[in-house]
């Protein structure tokens, strides 16, 4: 089929090139011409696992084509996606400045019937009111259907996440969309979700925000945990092992990050009192989550008392492993409460630039992970990634001046910890 994906961000450019993978000719717009000459090149402009081979295989099977010319992304294909930013505003909002923009275009440039799908996590009522605005810019109703299609993949497993996602939902409102829509979709032989719009873009939602809740629920448990003497983590399995709950997102640690659970967090509250329901579980799952990534700091300050002048270490930036996205990650956070408390701050991070570096000038990079250590009073530990618990804990403790480590994602076994001699705090493993 021929599809066209506005918006070569995180969602619009994995869409696309999963959808020139399963065959269909895809036209990518971008208005920014920095990217689309980089993607042209076939140089990947984020980062994601596989994004360089499904780059370099779309292009050279002719699957895909960049173009920041909207005109010919409109005309030449009959399924245009919507997968423009929606970033949120400063009262929790959502602002849909790209989205309206967008649909501008296409009233500008349709030319025959087609189906226009919202991929971008919007408001509940877009695909109504974009339907609207087409309509009052002159457009009726027979060239054109809106369809709302939320994307559900995670960044660093956003191409597995895309081909076998657990469902495909698809909010729709006219029977020859959802054929076309059904069409599209036939050769990823997932479970199909067809709805109305609203159920549809209330799902995505309803998700982030579940999964959200699942977290700040267990890193609650592991609050207690650490006051009762439990193991969060032996909490975590046994919940798991009920198939009603799932072992997934039950793992214990500093709170959520990135672009998508906090700004849907806050949205889904905002939602909630345009239409007079008060969100108190999502409330509560944002002030847990607001609590909850600077625990390191309570301990540290627990643990010292006064942390001004001691070098500190905070490993891992991003949000999560797999990424560089540091958005909203709680290790940020972390480094403006050791300011505060005006600590010395040292940091390293795997996968995090240096852009970095411009907007915190009075913090120290490390390129080499252990030299991250020298002089430190302790080391806070935000991120998974796989390199850390690997660490030698001897040769760590050998550089560090006091040998302090606070796992904020419980990486490390204790029987090593405990070995090395080095002092421990964790989330949740207050059998320690
Ligand atoms: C999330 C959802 O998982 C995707 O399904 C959704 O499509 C996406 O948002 C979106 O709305 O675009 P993502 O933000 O990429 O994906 O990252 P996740 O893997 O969900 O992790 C989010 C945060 O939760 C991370 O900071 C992670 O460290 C934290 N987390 C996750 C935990 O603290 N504990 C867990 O058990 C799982």
């Amino acid at each position: 089929m021929k599809v066209t994906v506005i918006g070569s961000g995180y969602v619009g450019l994995i869409a696309a090139l999963g959808f020139g993978i399963k065959n269909n000719k895809v036209i990518c717009v971008d208005k920014n011409k920095e990217k689309i000459k980089n993607l042209k090149k076939g140089i990947p402009i984020i980062y994601e696992k596989e994004l360089d081979n499904y780059l370099k295989k779309c292009i050279e099977d002719k699957k895909i084509t960049f173009s920041t010319d909207i005109k010919k992304g409109i005309r030449e294909s009959n399924i245009i996606f919507i997968a423009v930013g929606t970033p949120p505003l400063n009262n929790g909002e959502v602002d849909m400045t790209q989205v309206k923009e967008v649909i501008r275009d296409i009233s500008k440039y349709i030319n025959e019937y087609k189906v226009v799908v919202n991929k971008s996590t919007v408001p509940i009522g877009t695909q109504k009111y974009m339907k609207r605005m087409l309509n009052n810019e002159g457009i009726s109703n027979e060239y054109f259907d809106v369809v709302s299609n939320p994307e559900f993949l995670r960044e660093g497993k956003a191409f597995e996440d895309f081909f076998n996602t657990d469902r495909i939902v698809i909010g729709y409102d006219s029977e020859k969309a959802k054929g076309v829509m059904g069409k599209l979709y036939k050769n990823f032989n997932r479970k199909i979700v067809y709805t109305n719009p609203e159920t549809a873009e209330l799902i995505k939602y309803a998700s982030n925000g579940f999964l959200a809740t699942k977290i700040s629920f267990i890193n609650e448990i592991a609050n207690l945990c650490d006051e009762i003497g439990g193991n969060v983590e032996d909490i975590s399995y046994a919940l798991g092992l009920d198939k009603r709950i799932s072992p997934l997102f039950l793992n214990a640690g500093i709170g959520f990050g990135g672009s998508c659970f906090p700004k849907d967090t806050k949205a889904l509250v905002k939602i909630g009192e345009k239409y007079g329901v008060d969100f108190n579980i999502i409330k509560s799952t944002i002030n847990v989550n607001n609590k909850q990534r600077i625990i390191p700091i309570k301990k540290l300050l627990n643990y010292y008392k006064d942390i001004s002048g001691k070098i500190i270490s905070v490993l891992g930036l991003t949000f999560k492993p797999g990424t560089d996205d540091i958005r909203e990650s709680p290790a940020i956070y972390i480094i403006n409460e050791l300011i505060k408390n005006k600590a010395k701050v040292k940091c390293y991070d795997p996968n995090v630039s240096k852009t970095i570096k411009d907007k915190y000038p009075q913090i120290e990079y490390c390129n080499n992970l252990y030299d991250t250590f020298t002089n430190s009073s302790c080391a806070i530990f935000c991120t998974e990634w796989e390199e850390f618990s690997k660490l030698d804990l001897f040769k760590l403790k050998a550089k560090m001046k006091e040998p302090l480590i606070i796992d904020g994602r419980n990486i490390f076994n204790y029987e090593h910890i405990k070995k090395a001699k080095i002092k421990y705090f964790a989330i949740g493993r207050g059998y320690i």
